[in-house]
């Protein structure tokens, strides 16, 4: 089966490609020096429609679909792996939980403000002792009136202290485990919400990785999105889409990878300057590593395919996401070995994408996790 796009598809993939080389790749080197958010980018990017891509329009979206977005991200990603994550967190789950799960007035407030670039998203799920566990947060939302009071800590939140929005998760009812948990919008002018510490991180330079504490941050019952009790499901049902973006990010680090691989090593003529050198162990290499990224490629627009059609992705999300972060780690670490040296130089782009490429296999679900999800769906 042929994987082809629609015009429209193929029409958003050339011009996010085009974005990326025109305004991405010229403050990459900025970004990477300076471990710098580029907020003038995603100036740009706003009133471009790229921050609203599979958004309705009547939200204030490009009205594209899941395909169409997983390309964007996709190049952008080839580019730079860290707009890539600030992107896919905005958009899978900064923005969607609230149009998939939130009321018209929600959608209203707040959707598009995010999807015209207004506003930032950003999604805080992670607690100290809860990643894997995403079950057992200890954040709490106790309900007084007509607000909620809320209380805790979270840990790495992507996006943090640029975005304006975070779709929060809290502990409700103690005594239900997962089902006492209940998703939240908050602002981030709420009193008592604060940006914690800012975590340097060994990859993704620009992209701001933060804690987020919450002291007695009063929203009002409005906010709450859906019911008390379902936001442990809209998490996982919100992650089975991230997942295939982080997915798009990897299979961008993977494909930049291998494209400097075959830059560097195109087909050699001899010494004796004669016949072709057909044989060379890197071109082995190469072609081991082009067949794993066709098959990350392929899983990718598979799940990005099915949560398109609103069929059920989670195994699809978690087998394209561990799959191509799995040969982003590979396809990176290869071309810094087979560049030498100069793979190995600071700031050279293999270096950049030896390091972008790590987190991949840990944020939105590490893949050991991702194994579980997929065993449990097969064996279910
Ligand atoms: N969609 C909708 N609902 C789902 C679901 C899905 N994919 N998966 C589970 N649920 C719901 C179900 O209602 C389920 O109840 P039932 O038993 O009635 O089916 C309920 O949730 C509980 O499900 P589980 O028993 O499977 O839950 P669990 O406690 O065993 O946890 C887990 C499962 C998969 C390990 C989960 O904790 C998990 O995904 N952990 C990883 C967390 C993660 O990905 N964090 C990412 C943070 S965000 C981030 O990283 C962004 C970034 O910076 C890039």
């Amino acid at each position: 089966m042929e994987l082809r796009f629609t015009q429209e598809q193929e029409e958003t993939r050339r011009r996010s490609r085009q974005f990326a080389i025109t305004e991405i790749s010229p403050i990459v080197p900025w970004m990477e020096r300076h471990e710098a958010f580029p907020g003038d980018l995603l100036r740009k990017m706003g009133p471009l429609g790229l921050l609203g891509l599979p958004i309705p329009k009547q939200w204030g979206g490009q009205g594209l679909d899941f395909i169409a977005y997983t390309a964007a991200l996709n190049e952008i990603s080839k580019v730079s792996a860290a707009v890539g994550v600030i992107l896919s967190v905005h958009t899978s789950v900064g923005t969607l939980p609230i149009l998939r799960y939130g009321n018209d007035e929600q959608r209203e407030r707040y959707v598009r403000r995010l999807a015209t670039g207004e506003a930032l998203g950003a999604f805080a799920l992670t607690e100290h002792g809860a990643g894997s566990d995403a079950a057992s947060i200890r954040t709490t939302a106790v309900r007084e009136d007509g607000h909620y009071v809320l209380n805790g800590t979270k840990l790495f939140i992507t996006n943090a202290g640029a975005a304006d929005v975070y779709v929060t998760f809290a502990v409700t009812d103690a005594t239900r485990g997962p089902g006492g948990i209940t998703a939240f919008i908050v602002d981030k002018e709420s009193e008592g919400f604060q940006i914690g510490k800012s975590e340097k991180k060994m990859g993704l330079h620009g992209s701001n990785t933060c804690e987020l504490h919450f002291d007695n941050v009063k929203i009002p019952v409005s906010q709450r999105i859906g019911g008390e009790g379902e936001g442990f499901s809209i998490a996982m049902g919100s992650l089975d889409g991230g997942r295939i973006g982080i997915g798009a990010q990897a299979l961008g680090i993977a494909q930049a990878a291998l494209e400097l691989m075959l830059g560097h090593f195109p087909v050699k003529r001899s010494s004796a300057g004669k016949r072709p050198r057909k044989f060379a162990p890197e071109h082995a290499e190469i072609a081991r590593l082009a067949a794993k990224t066709e098959a990350a490629r392929l899983l990718v627009y598979r799940a990005a395919g099915l949560r398109q059609e609103g069929k059920p992705c989670t195994r699809e999300a978690s087998m394209a996401k561990m799959v191509a972060s799995d040969t982003a780690v590979e396809a990176a670490g290869a071309a810094v070995r087979l560049l030498g040296m100069a793979g190995c130089l600071e700031q050279s782009p293999a270096e950049r994408l030896f390091r972008d490429a790590k987190v991949t296999q840990i944020y939105e679900g590490t893949n050991e996790i991702h194994r579980i999800v997929i065993s449990n769906q097969l064996l279910r």
